[in-house]
């Protein structure tokens, strides 16, 4: 675990100085709250997608220096999912990462604009890594679709109507919300090594599809069993909201067994890659134990 976890913060500081220097260095109105409020965003948080990122980069031998604006890229795309979802009109959250949320400690017109602003940053980001271009094309026009409604947001649509649902959803529509509001960034960060040298992505991605699926099992157990000081975050939202979840449909036991099974599958995944892709399974296995 030890080399995992030292994966993980270097990844959050790569992701961090690269991201700083894209809102500090190139923007014109660096000197708005907006750069405080981007930059505010995108720390404190565990920067799983980022490492994920630099892990599939470094097993196609992608080095740190060029993969570090993809990985920069999905922790942008995360945090303004963050942003926004914090928002009084959607989750109406006041804290994240153990911080005041965006909107809370400045307003909801820079939390909008943050989260816009940080969209774009992730695009421009990777217009300028040092991949060779059809393969940028690919990771560019990959990541709009895992970001917008065909992804991220069509789940996060999804999530909402959860809410008012006449009937809960059932264990088939859950899957569905997941593999867009959480599944496809998650995805997209463990195929974007390979893409990024126009590698066969299917490996990855299907350890990132089982990665996600855990990750937000683990999310639905935290909102019941964490305390809000650990987490990082409000608790027992979704019980609250009366929101189907996969912990209200398979019960505590259930979920915890299913996420037992898909850190598997996501561990078989990755057997072409044989011991180098042990710090993704220890990733994998970290997903389940998580305590924030
Ligand atoms: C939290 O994601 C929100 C979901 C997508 C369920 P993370 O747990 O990865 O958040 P941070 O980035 O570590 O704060
Ligand atoms: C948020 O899901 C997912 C995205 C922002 C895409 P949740 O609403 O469950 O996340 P938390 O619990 O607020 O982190
Ligand atoms: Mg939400
Ligand atoms: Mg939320
Ligand atoms: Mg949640």
């Amino acid at each position: 675990m030890a080399e995992f976890k030292a994966a993980l913060a270097r990844a959050g500081d790569v992701a961090f100085a690269e991201i700083e220097t894209g809102v500090r260095m190139k923007a014109q109105f660096a000197d708005t709250p907006i750069a405080d409020a981007m930059l505010h965003a995108v720390r404190g948080g565990k920067t799983l997608r980022g490492f994920l990122v630099l892990q599939g980069a470094a097993l196609h031998g992608v080095n740190e220096e060029r993969a570090k604006p993809v990985a920069a890229a999905i922790e942008c795309i995360h945090a303004y999912s963050l942003v926004h979802d914090d928002l009084p009109c959607m989750d109406d959250d006041d804290l994240r990462r153990g911080q005041p949320t965006v909107h809370r400690k400045w307003d909801e017109a820079t939390a909008v604009l943050a989260g816009d602003a940080l969209q774009a940053l992730a695009f421009q980001m990777i217009t300028h890594a040092q991949i060779e271009a059809d393969n940028k094309v690919s990771l560019i026009a990959s990541l709009a679709d895992s970001a917008g409604l065909n992804g991220m947001v069509g789940g996060q649509a999804l999530d909402i109507a959860a809410e008012t649902a006449k009937e809960p959803f059932g264990l088939q529509q859950i899957e569905r919300l997941q593999s867009g509001k959480t599944g496809a960034l998650i995805e997209w960060a463990a195929g974007a090594g390979p893409m990024m040298v126009g590698a066969d992505d299917r490996p990855m991605r299907d350890y990132g599809r089982a990665l996600g699926q855990a990750f937000q099992i683990a999310d639905d157990i935290l909102d019941i069993e964490g305390d809000e000081a650990t987490v990082g975050k409000a608790v027992g939202k979704d019980e609250d909201a009366g929101k189907a979840t996969f912990v209200s449909l398979l019960g505590l036991d259930g979920a915890k067994r299913r996420a037992d099974e898909l850190v598997e599958s996501a561990c078989d995944a990755l057997s072409k890659y044989g011991d180098d892709a042990e710090t993704l399974k220890e990733a994998a296995r970290f997903v389940v134990n998580r305590t924030h």
